[in-house]
């Protein structure tokens, strides 16, 4: 019998969470110990989800190392993301960091050590002290495999707590009922095709970056933007996509990440004169200055021809002089990586690296409780009923156009354990059951299914994918220019009219690999239309995203934060949240290091 929305499989939940990362898990554990029934969806067995590969460290005003404080963190935070934070959601991110640190070292999260038992912290990209005076240590490490730990913590945590995971399970799309409210998922389990509807009071999107939208990127394949495609699809519109951050240090040609926790330890960059060329740019900060500010100057330096091989197409990071002890003892991923991506022992040579697409500031709006936020009958901050959405998915705002390294394992925790305990208090003051599935739900789903599986022929699905890569790479890159990006614009237009032909010619069904391809390819594309159609509208340039026809930021016009709506493919526009909760606003001021 052909399967239909109404003899699909249902699973009845409190709590539906897809993806587990840092974020997906850190909530789960929260709902879990309150003893609510927590269903986890994730492509991937919950451990190898890309929280994995961060590196460098979670940011935390502790003051192991030197003194530190949470306003200074957050006038950092406030700084680095050029003022198109929101005020209010960063000053709750930063006084709660020390607090979540301190929770996972309690459960049992094997941080570095100082001789005195104190946990070991290093400094980042445009982490200071006293307001930008100098560089403060406030990365909490685990050697360089910060977020390796963390996930491993909380998986055992949420095993000890009986959360319900759903291993190699992709969310299709969102169910929403006649009253905008979500009401659950439907999934497809990847090895036997099987679609179940997850019911669920509420349901949580923690499904990670959409970093694959680029040809060279950090980001893991599984990486494809799975919740800004779930939520566009529904009506939700994406906020701040023109923003993605290249990371400096990309190792050249391979983009593996080579974390800031290099130049944290002492690392320095160098250009093909030998010149230590950040002291030029940055002369406070140096190589510590934000990551939008390195990744601009490094690209400076090699198209004035400083860049160093035989292409003159990247610079150099040199840590040799770091000594052997050091980088076995706080750097030994990142030597693995250079031995087996560069061929290079940095303990003898510099590390060739290059800005590689590695973080997304935009996603699906939400306000630090995790809520879903959608305007509705001109109400700016309407929450969507049942939907929650935290992590790298999520635009809070807390990184506003450029995010600071270490505020993104930050942003996991302290969203993930705000969303729950939001969950757990709701459900507590309201106590409610499932609300009722509307007529038809899950149909659309299948019947987008029922299409793909019916095309015999047409394009392969990677073809398609690679192309958006290629021209997201090309169009919306380091710099940008109003020509480029309508050109790219065009282009992707175009991709998404090809996309809607892809076959699926892989009819062996082994895993369902080339469904879910082509199902991942309907989420890279929404996401980047909102990237490009977002970049061409901003004229002005303000943290990662950088004009070169419209050089300079432009605060009487455009301290407002994008939002990009699929139907339509149209964009709005609202106000950034200068007020935080407590403190006085940080004003907007030129940005030097
Ligand atoms: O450089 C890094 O270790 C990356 C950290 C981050 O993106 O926060």
């Amino acid at each position: 019998m052909a399967l239909s929305a109404s003899t699909a499989p249902r699973r009845r939940f409190d709590a539906v969470i897809v993806g587990a990362g840092g974020a997906g898990m850190r909530c789960s554990l929260q709902l879990a110990q309150a003893g609510l029934n927590v269903a986890v969806l994730s492509k991937v067995f919950p451990t190898r989800s890309h929280t994995v590969a961060a590196q460098g460290g979670i940011g935390a005003s502790l003051g192991n190392m030197t003194e530190d404080q949470w306003l200074w963190h957050m006038f950092d935070t406030v700084k680095g993301s050029d003022y198109l934070g929101d005020q209010d959601a960063i000053e709750f991110m930063c006084r709660e960091a020390p607090k979540v640190v301190y929770e996972l070292e309690h459960f049992g999260m094997p941080f570095d050590r100082n001789p005195d038992g104190t946990i070991y912290q290093r400094p980042f990209g445009g982490h200071s002290a006293n307001f930008g005076e100098k560089p403060v240590p406030r990365a909490c490490a685990a050697a360089d495999r910060t977020g390796h730990a963390l996930l491993h913590t909380l998986y055992q945590r949420n095993v000890a707590a009986r959360t319900q995971f759903f291993v190699e399970w992709m969310a299709l799309d969102l169910i929403m009922d006649a009253d905008g409210d979500c009401v659950g998922v439907v999934a497809l389990e990847m090895e036997t095709g099987e679609v179940m509807i997850f019911e669920g009071k509420t349901t949580v999107l923690a499904t990670g970056g959409a970093g694959r939208i680029f040809a060279a990127s950090t980001n893991a394949y599984i990486n494809t933007g799975d919740g800004l495609g779930l939520a566009a699809r529904a009506g939700i519109p994406l906020q701040d996509l023109e923003f993605w951050q290249f990371h400096p240090t990309g190792v050249a040609g391979a983009g593996v990440l080579i974390t800031e926790g290099v130049r944290g330890e002492g690392g320095i960059l160098l250009n093909s004169n030998g010149e230590r060329f950040m002291e030029r740019y940055a002369p406070t900060l140096k190589d510590l200055a934000p990551r939008d500010f390195v990744s601009r100057s490094m690209d400076q330096e090699i198209k004035e021809g400083r860049g160093c091989g035989p292409d003159k197409d990247h610079v150099l990071l040199k840590l040799d002089h770091l000594g052997a002890e050091t980088i076995m003892k706080r750097l030994p991923g990142i030597r693995e990586i250079s031995i087996k991506f560069a061929n290079i022992d940095p303990i003898r040579e510099p590390i060739p690296v290059v800005p590689t697409l590695h973080y997304q500031m935009g996603g699906i709006p939400a306000n630090y409780h995790g809520e879903v936020v959608a305007p509705k009958g001109g109400n700016p901050t309407a929450v969507v009923g049942g939907l929650y959405a935290i992590g790298e998915c999520s635009c809070v705002s807390v990184h506003g156009a450029n995010r600071l390294g270490t505020n993104s394992l930050l942003d996991l925790v302290v969203f993930g354990r705000s969303a729950g305990n939001h969950i757990v208090d709701s459900l507590r003051r309201e106590p409610r059951e499932n609300k009722p599935l509307p007529a038809g739900a899950g149909e659309a789903t299948l019947a987008r299914l029922a299409a793909l599986d019916g095309r015999e022929k047409g394009e392969r699905t990677q073809d398609v994918a690679d192309e958006i890569r290629r021209t997201m790479q090309n169009h919306c890159g380091v710099f940008r220019t109003g020509s480029l990006l309508s050109e790219g614009k065009r282009r992707i237009m175009a991709l998404d009219e090809r996309r809607r032909h892809v076959a699926i010619t892989d009819k062996s069904k082994v895993f369902n690999t080339a469904r879910i391809e082509a199902l991942e390819l309907d989420n890279l594309i929404e996401t980047a239309k909102a990237t490009i159609v977002s970049a061409e509208a901003r004229t002005e340039s303000r943290g990662a995203h950088a004009r070169d026809d419209y050089p300079e930021r432009d605060d009487a016009n455009w301290i407002k934060h994008t939002l990009w709506y699929s139907d339509g493919n149209r964009l709005a526009y609202k106000p950034v949240n200068m007020k935080p909760l407590t403190v006085e606003t940080f004003q907007p001021k030129k940005r030097t290091f």
